[in-house]
């Protein structure tokens, strides 16, 4: 069985009000030979507080990589890179 890739929804508060509420289902709205890749989990913060240029809520986090201003086509685009590179 292949490893699935793990996507990290925050729903703290701040990327939970820019966006994230609408992709806390993300593997629901995913294309269907992507949903079978994934893991979804939440979190409550990926570290917004410890970055040193100004935030771009909302993130997700792919596979230990941080996407900021991530929305549906951000993470279909990255997962789409990982596919290639695999
Ligand atoms: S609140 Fe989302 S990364 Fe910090």
């Amino acid at each position: 069985m292949d490893k699935k890739i793990k996507i990290r929804v925050c729903v703290g508060t701040h990327c939970y009000v820019m966006g994230n509420q609408n992709l806390k289902d993300i593997k629901d709205q995913l294309p269907g030979d992507l949903r079978e890749k994934v893991q979804v989990e939440g979190a409550v913060c990926l570290g917004c507080e410890k970055l040193t240029t100004k935030p771009k809520h909302p993130y997700i986090e792919v596979d230990g990589t941080l996407i900021e201003n991530a929305s549906l086509s951000s993470v279909t685009e990255y997962l789409r890179k990982l596919e290639n590179k695999a």
